[in-house]
């Protein structure tokens, strides 16, 4: 008797699930402020290899977090993808994201391009260089982010806003290697070196640079291979008056950060999302993700066949996780508002 209700109760069960398991297997949400021709090679080979389909949603990060923000419990975001550590760190911090637990993920990417309760995980690594005229700049004069305090730099850097995530991530990076004190001291020195209010984006300050408004800036690399693989002569030629130094190799390394994704808190298809992410850190989806944006794989044994970074040679980066930026990223603020840099 006891065995046969059980048996009807399981036939329940499995007859409730029925739907839903399958619905599981053969879709999944992606939410991405991604855009690149890249992606549909991504996509397509995620179908192929397991059958299940992507329904994607493409917007700017910040409304793109806001939206699965609004769209609560309710949200049919299964992964988001987007870009900075800060940027996921802000996604965690307000209960999007849930841990996953992937011995594929665990092996494949480094630790510290994890954050280390599987929350999310980057796919792909840019750094954070500085750039400068090759005619009046020696590289050797800006070996390191620390050497852009001289005081013979007044009047010669430009710089692009402090409310920019990458500066904000930059300046974690700087309180964790220099102390609170040490990086507010930089940025109070960098701050009194700009020629020019921060105004634009990365590529508007290699454009300074070329065009003599400034001498030295700092920017993520793959602005400057835009520029470089540009189809436009006079793109090409704002690359080849800049010269690019991969900061601090004779200490703590470059400052780098990601481009990455993680699960959400209330993904309908977590195992199709899991999957997916498994999939990005695969040889063939590490390829596609970075270099639809001049980035390098994350996963150590896939090298990156891009023209202008394996030109940029091997470097030495920060080892630090880059969970850590984003947890900076409230004190980099304030060193940035008390030093008056916009
Ligand atoms: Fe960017």
């Amino acid at each position: 008797m006891s065995r046969l209700l059980t048996a009807a109760l399981l036939g329940a069960t499995l007859l409730l699930a029925g739907p839903g398991v399958f619905a599981q297997g053969k879709e999944l949400n992606v939410y991405s402020s991604r855009h690149y021709q890249t992606d549909e090679a991504l996509y397509s080979g995620f179908t192929k290899q397991t059958g299940i389909r992507i329904n994607r949603i493409e917007a700017g990060e910040d409304p793109l977090i806001e939206r699965i923000r609004s769209e609560g419990e309710r949200s049919p975001a299964d992964v988001l993808i987007t870009v900075d550590a800060g940027r996921l760190w802000r996604a965690e911090q307000i209960g999007l994201l849930q841990p996953v637990k992937s011995p594929v993920l665990e092996k494949r990417i480094p630790a510290s391009f994890r954050e280390p309760e599987g929350r999310w995980f980057g796919f792909s690594m840019r750094a954070r260089v500085i750039a400068y005229d090759k005619a009046k700049v020696k590289p050797d004069e800006v070996s390191t982010y620390e050497a852009l305090a001289d005081p013979k730099w007044k009047g010669r850097l430009c710089m692009r806003s402090s409310t920019n995530i990458y500066n904000l991530s930059l300046m974690g990076a700087l309180i964790h290697h220099l102390g609170e004190p040490g990086a507010e001291a930089w940025a109070k020195s960098v701050r009194a070196n700009l020629a020019q209010e921060p105004k634009g984006g990365d590529t508007d300050q290699l454009k300074a640079v070329a065009a003599g408004a400034c001498d030295v800036t700092i920017s993520n690399q793959y602005y400057y291979a835009r520029l470089a693989r540009s189809t436009k002569p006079a793109d090409r030629e704002i690359a080849q008056r800049v010269g690019v130094v991969f900061p601090n190799q004779g200490s703590w390394g470059t400052h780098v950060n990601i481009s990455g994704a993680g699960v959400l808190k209330h993904a309908p298809h977590r195992e199709a999302a899991v999957k997916f992410l498994e999939y990005l850190a695969s040889d063939e989806a590490q390829r596609y993700f970075a270099d639809g944006n001049n980035e390098w794989p994350v996963v150590e044994s896939v090298k990156t066949e891009n023209p202008v970074l394996r030109d940029f040679g091997d470097f030495k980066r920060d080892g630090l996780n880059v969970a850590v930026l984003g947890r900076n990223q409230p004190a980099s603020q304030k060193i940035y508002d008390r030093v008056g840099w916009k």
